[in-house]
């Protein structure tokens, strides 16, 4: 993200105390709002609304929500503190169901309020914080080295096809399949991005574009149903997506729509990259079929990105809304990791880069 940027999510300390801080992105591209929120309760609603949203930005927004519920307690006992872990926990868990980023901060945070049992309250608190904070840098110094790996695959003047926002606004900065598609244009290479809109909320035409209209990076707005007829002509020299959860075998959940962009990639020999960090992958589930997906109201789909006045269908008629979908893993030629470029057989090779270890955060022992 430019420097002007606000930062996506972040911890902040305010006349009226400390807050969890965020951009509203279902505001962007009209306005840019910033949102401060004060308890557990206002975090839970940003993820829930998608005011906060995207994989990573998600597992950010959670950890910083146990600090604030810690910082917000006036429970004056660490064992009392640690049942305010708990419950925060449970509440953030419930949010959302796909992205296993979530599961994974949830599980650190409560990882480290075991591991500081013994201290005073102060310290707990200051510990939790701490933790969460690490969870932010940590995911930022992720996405620059996906970017590191991602680029070397985008060659010069090439045009690149995403779907849905994996950039900064997704991320705690810099974004996976949007800093691959940044660090290739920080190199020099002349990028073109074709967006896909992504309906029904438009995380595409709303975010994506506007992210990179903000970076000078040149792109294209196209509806969905535009992306197999480029690839048919050519236009299209590969596409990298972010990800929400990745099956132990590299079947990989996405935002819907991610699927038939794979299958028209396949059709037409265009390569398919999926950009995520380690912490994306669920080596507790052996394949796609047991991501849970999530299912979202029906007003996202009879209204346009959920808000325009007028509803675009007969009232009444039956909606199905689920907000993401799988890509089998014979669809997906790499997964670009902070660890490096999982190849096929993505199992083996996924299994080899996440044994690696990256930083002070390790992967908790089961995800979800
Ligand atoms: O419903 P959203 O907007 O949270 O969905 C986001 C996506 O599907 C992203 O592609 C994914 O989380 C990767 S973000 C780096």
């Amino acid at each position: 993200m430019s420097a002007a940027m606000p930062r996506t999510v972040c911890w902040s300390e305010t006349a009226a105390g400390p807050v969890v801080r965020l951009i509203d992105q279902t505001l962007l591209p009209g306005q840019l709002v910033i949102k401060d929120c004060r308890q557990l309760d206002e975090v839970c609603e940003a993820i829930r609304s998608l005011r906060v949203r995207g994989a990573p930005a998600i597992g950010c927004a959670a950890a910083l929500a146990v600090a604030l519920a810690v910082h917000r307690s006036v429970a004056d006992t660490t064992e009392e503190l640690i049942n305010v872990v708990g419950h925060a926990a449970r509440e953030l868990a419930a949010t959302r169901p796909t992205a296993v980023n979530l599961f994974w901060a949830l599980e650190r945070m409560q990882q480290v309020a075991e591991q500081s049992s013994d201290f005073g309250p102060d310290e707990f608190r200051a510990a939790l914080l701490q933790a969460a904070e690490e969870v932010v840098a940590d995911d930022l110094e992720r996405c620059r080295r996906i970017g590191q790996y991602g680029a070397e695959l985008i060659p010069d003047g090439a045009n690149v096809l995403t779907h849905c926002n994996a950039g900064a606004l997704a991320t705690a900065g810099y974004g996976t399949a949007l800093g691959v598609i940044r660090a290739a244009h920080e190199q020099g290479k002349q990028i073109h991005v074709w967006v896909d809109e992504t309906r029904p909320l438009l995380q595409g035409a709303r975010l994506t574009a506007w992210e990179l209209q903000q970076e000078g990076i040149a792109c294209t707005l196209i509806c969905d149903s535009a992306a197999a007829s480029l690839m048919r002509a050519g236009r299209v020299d590969c596409v990298v997506v972010g990800a929400d959860r990745i099956a132990a075998n590299g079947d990989t959940a996405n935002k819907i729509g991610t699927y038939p962009v794979a299958i028209a990639a396949g059709r037409h020999q265009v390569p398919f990259y999926v950009a995520a960090p380690c912490s994306t992958v669920d080596f507790s589930l052996p394949s796609g079929d047991e991501i849970p997906i999530e299912e979202r109201g029906p007003e996202e789909v009879t209204y346009i990105a959920g808000r325009l006045a007028q509803p675009i269908c007969p009232a009444e008629v039956n909606i199905f809304n689920p907000a993401f979908d799988v890509t089998p893993a014979e669809l997906i030629t790499a997964i670009i990791t902070e660890a490096g470029v999982a190849v096929q057989p993505l199992a083996s090779s996924l299994a080899e880069l996440s044994s690696e270890p990256f930083s002070s955060l390790s992967a908790p022992e089961s995800s979800s």
